[in-house]
């Protein structure tokens, strides 16, 4: 049996606006992590499993919208080694879907590292080869992505983030004082790939003003890398605060994560936004140990339906 994990993400400043060449800061969420396993079988072909979501099948019977198809034709065709049959890919994950963690990703990523173990085992692929696959399957996932998601999780460290041709500016960010953060969830599922989309049809039509949003993303990006360099977390939360507005200009916010980010706030947090591509899914609070219990049970009375906790640095 191969067994293989990948971490969640969140983002901390910069969404969407890295996917139009803006500087982006994200961490991996290493609490939370899917999983993919490789056994051997009886059976001559290829069979896929996700458990949580209680379904089986033959790779050959898997339509071409099942994840994990992208995930082995990618791998095979990147890497050039082919997949024997005989074998059950299983995926499980602790990280929730559709909700701006990175789920995806995280299962492509375990998937592909499994993939690597399995097909040669003497010749693991480094992060930045499985980043690359990740990244050709998140293409088919989510249309544009910048490539920060797969990045910070196949790295599993802090990532300062630039799109850019033909290499990517990647870099780890220094943290003086580590942030302690909690994440809230809308519970409410939200695909990347529409709001991306959603976005993207706005800045066609207004690009002038879509690109003020995203100087002023790119610049609070900027500024919260030298914040948390400098260990100073109330400027930290005060960005994480005014990137939401950014963020909410863009019309990525949603009633439910205005909720719960203001009850965030009124519990003490030093600063609050939302994380991932937004219209749902999760946020983030900035926290220290005298407020995190009181921003929990903030967040849990405004309707949070999980609080998880993090800590970055
Ligand atoms: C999604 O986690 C982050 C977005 O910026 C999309 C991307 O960067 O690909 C919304």
């Amino acid at each position: 049996m191969i067994q293989a994990t990948a971490p969640g993400k969140v983002i901390l400043f910069g969404e969407h606006a890295v996917v139009y060449g803006r500087p982006a800061l994200a961490a991996p969420l290493s609490e939370l992590r899917a999983r993919a396993s490789i056994e051997e079988t009886g059976d001559p072909d290829i069979l896929l499993a996700a458990s949580d979501f209680g379904w089986e099948t033959r790779l050959a019977d898997a339509g071409p919208e099942n994840p994990l198809v992208a995930v082995i034709r990618n791998f095979s065709m990147l890497t050039g080694r082919p997949i024997p049959g005989g074998i059950r890919i299983s995926v499980s994950s602790e990280i929730p879907i559709a909700s701006g963690l990175g789920s995806g990703a995280a299962i492509a990523v375990a998937v592909i590292r499994a993939l690597a173990g399995l097909t040669d085992k003497a010749n693991p692929l480094g992060p930045g080869d499985v980043s690359r696959i990740a990244y050709e399957v998140e293409r088919i996932h989510h249309g544009t992505p910048s490539g920060i998601d797969n990045t910070v999780i196949a790295f599993e460290m802090p990532v300062y983030f630039v799109r850019r041709e033909p290499e990517d500016h990647i870099e780890s960010f220094s943290v003086a004082k580590p942030l302690r953060l909690l994440i809230g969830d809308t519970g409410q599922k939200s695909a990347t790939r529409g709001v991306v989309g959603d976005v993207r049809r706005q800045w066609e039509s207004d690009r002038r003003r879509f690109e003020e949003i995203f100087d002023g993303c790119g610049r609070v990006a900027m500024a919260g890398r030298a914040a948390m360099a400098s260990g100073d977390l109330e400027k930290v939360g005060s960005l994480m605060n005014e990137n939401h507005d950014w963020l909410t200009r863009m019309t990525v916010s949603s009633a439910s994560l205005d909720k719960l980010v203001a009850a965030a706030r009124r519990a003490g947090a030093l600063g609050a936004k939302l994380s991932g591509a937004g219209r749902g899914g999760n946020m983030i609070a900035l926290v220290t140990s005298e407020t995190e219990s009181a921003v929990r049970q903030g967040l849990t009375d405004a309707g949070a339906v999980r609080v998880y906790s993090s800590d970055v640095g």
